[in-house]
């Protein structure tokens, strides 16, 4: 049984959804979403054309986390009763997963730790997913650690060498099969230009744009504020240049973004995009301003310099390659680092380099090797 509920886990669970579903005769696989996300898990599932078998629908506007952890533990304990699977694989840090993680512990499921090992060793940062991500491990059974950085954080918290695997993260797989998608058709390049065009009034094939996403719970009150102030005062800076940002729908992210930088010609504020779109705007993006953790995945394979919004990461290895650097959510520090990107050529080019230090596209067959051999 797969479980996850929120944007990022349905992307890099799809593929392996996919990939369990290709092996009937090995695997029943079984999809149980708890939509801790409603809106922005429908629009992956969307994408992916995937049609959970158990949809606990529990997203309530401005739930938190007690909400959440409580009707995903108690929602669990009745499909576990009801499904009996011999495994579950949750993913990553969100509290779907922990959740999951400790209701499979209590029913005697045992659980595959997707994306194992990421750590910034401070339980303040990111919250709740670094406690979530520690959590979670404490219980799994099997730990698929997407780097070797992972596996090692997993072995000095004395966590078995023969329980963790290294496989690669299944986002690469995720974002390979939907760049060949795009690549494989024209028509379908056309559609998503439509679709694009359709929310951005200007051309945002050849003009210089920046991508930025903020979502994170220690970001909100002054990091907002501060995020929001740097943007304004790079946009009046920088009338040329486009700043583009896809609003989550979070109302603690919503309220001061919309309300900060309303009115600014070249600042877009637009809806949440699917995941299509979203890849092929990052492709066509010139640098990334973020706090998300996927993002700091995929925009490296795109050769995207990445500035996080963010003192401390769990994922160093594109930082170390010097394609991502933290800004923290520091209005002097985003508007210096950005402009020195927008105003030198070459600290452009060192930066705009494309690596793959997160995954190869065949995360999700390592993991099913694994679970094949219990
Ligand atoms: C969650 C995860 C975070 C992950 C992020 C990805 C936890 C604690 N946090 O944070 O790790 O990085 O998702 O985006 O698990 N909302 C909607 N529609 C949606 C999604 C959210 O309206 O489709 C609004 C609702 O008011 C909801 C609120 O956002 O109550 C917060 O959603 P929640 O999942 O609790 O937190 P995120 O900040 O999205
Ligand atoms: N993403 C998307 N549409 C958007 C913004 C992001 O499809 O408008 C994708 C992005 O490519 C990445 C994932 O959503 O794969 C990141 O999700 P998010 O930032 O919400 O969560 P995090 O990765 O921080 O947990």
């Amino acid at each position: 049984m797969l479980v996850f509920g929120t944007r990022p886990e349905a992307i890099k669970m799809a593929p392996l959804y996919f990939a369990l579903k290709n092996c009937p005769d090995e695997f029943e696989t079984v999809l149980c979403v708890t939509a801790q996300h409603r809106q922005m898990l429908d629009q992956v599932l969307k994408v992916f054309g995937i049609v959970p078998d158990i949809d606990l629908n529990l997203m309530k506007p401005g739930q938190d986390l007690f909400d959440v952890t409580a009707a995903v533990l108690t929602g669990m304990r009745s499909v576990f009763n009801e499904h009996q699977p011999d495994a579950v694989l949750v993913h990553g840090d969100t509290t779907t997963s922990l959740a999951t993680a400790m209701a499979g512990f209590y029913a005697g499921v045992p659980v595959g730790h997707v994306e194992a090992g990421l750590r910034t060793h401070d339980l303040t940062a990111p919250f709740p997913e670094e406690f979530n991500r520690q959590v979670t491990g404490k219980v799994a059974r099997w730990h698929f650690a997407p780097t070797a950085v992972s596996q090692q954080n997993l072995l000095d918290e004395r966590i078995p060498a023969a329980q963790i695997s290294v496989t690669g993260n299944t986002v690469i797989d995720a974002l390979m099969w939907v760049l060949g998608r795009i690549d494989a058709d024209a028509g379908r390049r056309a559609e998503l230009s439509n679709f694009i065009d359709a929310r951005l009034p200007f051309d945002w094939r050849s003009e210089r744009f920046l991508l930025i996403t903020g979502h994170r719970r220690e970001n909100f009150g002054d990091g907002f504020l501060q995020i929001c102030e740097a943007l304004k005062e790079l946009a009046r800076g920088y009338p040329e240049v486009h700043f583009v940002y896809p609003v989550h729908l979070n109302p603690n992210v919503q309220g001061p973004v919309n309300s900060l930088l309303e009115g600014l010609n070249n600042v877009h504020l637009i809806d949440p995009l699917d995941y299509e779109p979203f890849v092929y705007l990052l492709k066509h993006s010139h640098i990334v301003l973020t706090d998300s953790g996927g993002i700091q995945e995929e925009a490296p394979s795109l050769g995207k310099p990445v500035l996080v919004m963010r003192d401390v990461t769990e994922r160093p290895e594109a930082v170390d390659a010097g394609t991502v650097r933290l800004v923290g959510a520091d209005r002097g520090r985003i508007v210096s680092n950005v402009a020195e990107l927008l105003d030198n050529e070459d600290s452009y080019k060192s930066m705009a380099r494309a690596h793959n230090p997160y995954g190869d596209g065949k995360a999700c067959a390592r993991i099913i090797d694994v679970l094949r051999s219990f």
